[in-house]
Order: C-alpha cells, then sequence, then structure tokens
C-alpha cells in the first residue's frame, strides 16, 4: 500500500483527499454515509464572528456543467459552531479545518484569534474569494493589497495552519499565491466557485435570488487545473487543487500539476463516498505506476 500521508504546515493527513467547504456541512450531515475518519481532512462550511442567515432562495440551481450556488455563506457563528459541533467533530480521528470569513479584515482577525484557542480545530482556511456577499469576503480576494491585509491580519492572531483559499477570477492568479506566502501562509487552496448566473427564459427572471452566484462541478474542472499549476509553479508552500473532482483521474490530475493535496466538493452531493472512491483510485493509480507514496507524484508532469 503506498504512503498517501501529506504534511500541510502543522497539518498531518493521513491521505491527500479532504472534503471542500460548503459540500459536507460541519461533518454530522455526512457521518451516517461516510467513514469521517478515512478523510484527509473536513473541511467546514465558513465560520463567521457572528451568526449569519445568508440569501434569500431559490440559493441553487443545476445547470449542464454543475450547480451554480449563492448560499450567501449563513453560519451558526464562532459560539455556535464551537457549542454545537465541535463537541462531534473531536471523537473523530480526522483533522477539522475551519473555514472562516469577516465583512472586515477586523473581523477575520477576531474569528481567527478566537479559533486560535479551540481544542480540535487543525486549521484554518481562509474565505476570501465567496463571490455571494456583498460586503467583505469576495472582495478581500480580488483586490490584492485587501487580500494581503486579511492574510497578514489573520497571521499575526494564530498559529494554526493557515490556508487562504484563492479566487478565480483574476487576472493573474499567481500574484495571489505569492502574496500568500509572502504574507505567511502555510498554503493556498484554489480554487472557489466561478461568478456565473441561469436565466429562467419563460418568465426571464433570474434562477438565483441573488441573481448571481458562483459555479461549480466539472465545468469548472479544467480552469482548476491550469490555475493550480500556474499557482504551484509560483510558490513553495503547499497547494490544494479543487474544482469539479468527479474520479480520481480527476484528482491525479490536480497532484501531478503541482498540488499536493486536493478537496472534493461538488461530487459530495450526489455521491457522498466520493472522497473515499478517490482516495481508493489515487491508490490504484500509484501502485500501479510504482510510486511509494504520494508525494513523488506531485509536480511530475511531463514536458515531452
Ligand atoms: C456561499 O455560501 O455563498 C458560498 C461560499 C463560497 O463560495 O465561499
Amino acid at each position: 500500500m503506498p504512503d498517501l500521508s501529506v504534511h500541510i504546515g502543522r497539518l498531518k493527513m493521513k491521505t491527500p483527499v479532504m472534503v471542500a467547504s460548503g459540500t459536507f456541512g460541519y461533518g454530522p450531515e455526512y457521518a451516517d454515509l461516510v467513514d469521517l475518519n478515512k478523510l484527509g481532512a473536513i473541511v467546514v462550511k465558513g465560520i463567521a464572528r457572528h451568526p449569519t442567515r445568508g440569501n434569500e432562495t431559490p440559493r441553487t440551481v443545476e445547470v449542464a456543467s454543475g450547480l451554480i450556488n449563492a448560499i450567501g455563506l449563513p453560519n451558526p457563528g464562532f459560539d455556535g459552531f464551537v457549542e454545537q459541533y465541535m463537541p462531534f467533530l473531536r471523537q473523530y480521528d480526522v483533522p477539522v479545518i475551519v473555514n472562516i470569513w469577516g465583512k472586515t479584515i477586523e473581523e477575520y482577525a477576531e474569528v481567527a484569534r478566537r479559533f486560535d484557542e479551540v481544542d480540535g480545530v487543525h486549521a484554518l482556511e481562509i474565505n476570501v474569494s465567496c463571490p455571494n456577499i456583498k460586503e467583505g469576503s469576495g472582495l478581500f480576494g480580488t483586490d490584492l493589497d485587501m487580500f494581503r491585509r486579511v492574510v497578514e491580519a489573520v497571521r499575526k492572531v494564530t498559529d494554526l495552519t493557515l490556508i487562504p483559499k484563492l479566487a478565480p477570477n483574476v487576472s493573474d492568479i499567481r500574484a495571489y499565491a505569492r502574496a500568500a506566502e509572502e504574507s505567511g501562509a502555510d498554503a493556498i487552496s484554489l480554487i472557489n466557485s466561478v461568478p456565473a448566473m441561469a436565466v429562467d427564459v419563460e418568465t426571464r427572471k433570474p434562477k438565483l435570488a441573488n441573481v448571481t452566484g458562483g459555479l461549480t462541478g466539472p465545468g469548472i474542472h479544467s480552469l482548476a487545473v491550469k490555475l493550480v499549476w500556474e499557482a504551484a509553479g509560483a510558490v513553495r508552500i503547499p497547494v490544494i487543487g479543487i474544482g469539479g473532482i468527479v474520479t480520481a483521474e480527476d484528482a491525479l490530475e490536480f497532484l501531478i500539476v503541482g498540488a499536493s493535496a486536493v478537496a472534493v466538493g461538488t461530487a459530495s452531493f450526489t455521491q457522498p463516498t466520493t472522497a473515499l472512491d478517490v482516495t481508493d483510485g489515487i491508490a490504484a493509480y500509484l501502485e500501479r505506476h510504482g510510486y511509494g507514496a504520494v508525494h513523488e507524484l506531485v509536480g511530475t508532469m511531463s514536458s515531452e
């Protein structure tokens, strides 16, 4: 059996396959369907300092290439999350990565500072790239100076492994990858959803209450592979590849272009065991190709 373990900052994972924020709830929602202990990590839905309700419905719409969502980051707030979900998550032998967000730089720093003291939280994914709320979050991901300031502010208040999640809709992803590294991030994850919309032609109304949303699923996979390749080439910190993973082959593409780990997102909605199936597929591939450990495959794309 090849060695599937991956180290990202201080985070130690048994496998390179985690589940992406926003597609796996806070863990309990999937616990009857998936052996949580077999996941590389669980990245929980975004948490802010205070509870929020999110957007009006409809919040999701299926399109030919995936799903467009405009959920708007509803969340139980820091206190609600720690009280309601951390006792459950602490029962498992799986790293917990909390996706954090705020409307101001101070809010990001405040929620990060509080998580620094929470037993059982292993890393923070900084959500600077949600396209679905009007203030904060999304804006921080597409303005390089704001992006740097958020990462620096969070870095100052916590020793937890920090993973900014990059937006795809920027002119040069390498600049954001480098800014993350220079600002003290331990890793980067990419991509978040791609801004998108859908219209009902009979009513001529937008299909989402928020009008626009973020596209996820198979339709964004090839775009994500290209951006992960560019980002991984620009930094020394590990990269986590996200975007439209359905099969082991999709995940292997990310590893080969330079990602050290991957996260399965939208596919968990239709097949909750996708992350575990992808893990088995990666192990089988490594064995078939004579690799002793998954890290040996990272960044091995051949140019011949
Ligand atoms: C949402 O809650 O609107 C999606 C979260 C995100 O894209 O970061």
